[in-house]
């Protein structure tokens, strides 16, 4: 990058060269204290000759226009968020505001994910058979051998297939009547899918601090939390880690409330050998692309309460009888999955313990690779605790993180930071009831690819720029 910037002030000449230097056709503009203060590419070139500028004179800072540029340490999530078809190459800056590098557009072909989902099986003969079917909507063979297989293998007797995780959260709620006045808690690490339902519900939601160790919500938070008013709590089972549902179940039937299991990040899991989404009252998956087992967009609420399935049944399909077709006794919403989605988590759940168990290996071919490096805190294994690898999840010393994204995403690799807390965000202040560990462990988590075929070596030598 270095030959491709110049001063705002050399001629055009140069300025040419500088373009004609960096396979992007672009050339990076300093001031004098040698900051970013725009870029030209060879189309800006081609105006400002057309204009009748000349090679031999010299820009000037009249001649840039608006630019963005990213700053060091960025996510390629935030780094694509800025780009588009039009910018295509957008430069970096240190804290000096000083270039040190671009990202282009088609970089992104060449970066590692952090997840993309795993095909391999029956997903594209039992899609393109629901296709041909003609069962594209949300009934056909699918759907019912989805939540009969999907609730099996949670340990669950029911199963109702939703359109995403976070409409399970919200019917959760609703079918266990969950509404105005009542407060749900729940904790400050997670995705805000968790909280927005709540508020979805009309809900107060009582956000509540997590375990150092375990990074799920911590019992003794849940307990300092429990008002009159509570009327439920919200596990997340976080990054694939079980919550101690000993101990929120005993809570919850001391305080006579409901559970609902986030289980979004944790297919398959375990606590005490029994799967999680068996022990609270209702259990929500997702089956986002990014999760251990996709229909693209999807979910599931499982639970062993027949009452409640049938409940959550006529909720998602309007709130239509089921004997009276277009007879409305509540109003319902449209939270049906297709046929289509269906057919796709079917031939998933076929191979999800060979999934489950390739993540595994990708954890601990980085556990081997980075072992040199006393710093990382991997995520922990518990006893009486099977967790299963969403995301490989790690802990860095917070103030080596940014260093750390910026190494890795020069060496092709993409990085997630952990959630944001939720305390953190001005839209969820007025819930906090507890923040400490989270706020600790949100600055120093971070997610690494959890891809087949992950190249650890580029990973290391990361690290080993950094430490
Ligand atoms: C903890 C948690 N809850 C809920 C959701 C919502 O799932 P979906 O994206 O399918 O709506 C997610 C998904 O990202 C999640 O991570």
């Amino acid at each position: 990058m270095k030959n491709s910037i110049c001063r705002y002030d050399v001629s055009m000449r140069k300025l040419l060269a500088a373009i004609n230097e960096e396979p992007a056709g672009i050339a990076f503009v300093v001031d004098e204290s040698e900051k970013l203060c725009g870029v030209v590419t060879d189309g800006d070139f081609r105006r400002l000759l057309l204009a009748g500028k000349s090679l031999d004179e010299s820009l000037s800072k009249s001649d840039l226009g608006e630019f963005v540029f990213a700053r060091e340490g960025q996510t390629m999530d935030e780094l694509l968020r800025i780009t588009d078809k039009r910018v295509r190459t957008i430069p970096i800056v240190d804290a000096n505001g000083k270039p040190v590098n671009y990202f282009r557009y088609e970089h992104r072909l060449s970066m590692i994910p952090v997840a993309e989902p795993d095909l391999k099986g029956n997903e594209f003969k039992y899609l393109t058979d629901a296709f041909l079917s003609t069962w594209i909507s949300s009934r056909g063979k699918y759907i019912d051998e989805l939540e009969l297989k999907f609730s099996e293998f949670c340990g669950c007797k029911h199963g109702v297939a939703v359109s995403n995780g976070t409409v399970a959260i919200h019917l959760a709620l609703l079918a266990l009547n969950i509404g105005p006045g009542d407060e749900v808690i729940v904790p400050d690490l997670t995705f805000a899918a968790t909280i927005n339902t709540v508020l979805h519900a009309g809900a107060v939601p009582v956000i509540v601090d997590v375990d150092l160790n375990s990074w799920c919500i911590d019992p003794a938070a849940i307990e300092k939390a429990i008002t009159p008013k509570t009327k439920a709590i919200i596990p997340v089972h976080v990054y694939g880690q079980p919550c101690e549902m000993d101990k929120i179940m005993a809570i919850a039937s001391k305080h006579n409330l409901f559970v609902i299991e986030d289980c979004a990040e944790a297919h398959g899991a375990k606590f005490n050998g029994r799967p999680v989404g068996s022990f609270g009252h209702i259990a929500c998956y997702s089956f986002f692309a990014n999760k251990i087992i996709t229909t693209g967009e999807g979910g599931m609420c499982v639970t062993n309460d027949e009452r409640l399935s049938d409940r959550m049944k006529v909720l998602r399909d309007h709130g239509m009888n089921k004997q009276k077709r277009y007879w409305h006794d509540e109003v319902g919403y449209n939270y049906r999955m297709t046929n289509l989605q269906a057919a796709i988590g079917v031939a998933q759940l076929e191979r999800v313990d060979e999934i489950i168990l390739e993540r595994k290996k990708i954890e601990e071919k980085y556990k081997s690779a980075l072992k040199d490096f006393p710093a990382i805190k991997w995520q922990q294994n518990i006893s009486g605790r099977d967790r299963v690898v969403w995301l490989v999840s790690i802990e860095v010393p917070a103030e080596k993180r940014e260093a750390l994204f910026a190494a890795l995403n020069k060496h092709g690799v993409d990085v997630r930071p952990f959630f944001y807390t939720l305390s953190s965000m001005p839209v969820y202040k007025a819930y906090v009831h507890s923040d400490v560990n989270s706020k600790i462990l949100s600055a120093r988590g971070m997610n690494l690819p959890t891809v087949t075929g992950v190249d650890a070596e580029k990973v290391l030598n990361a690290f080993k720029e950094v430490f």
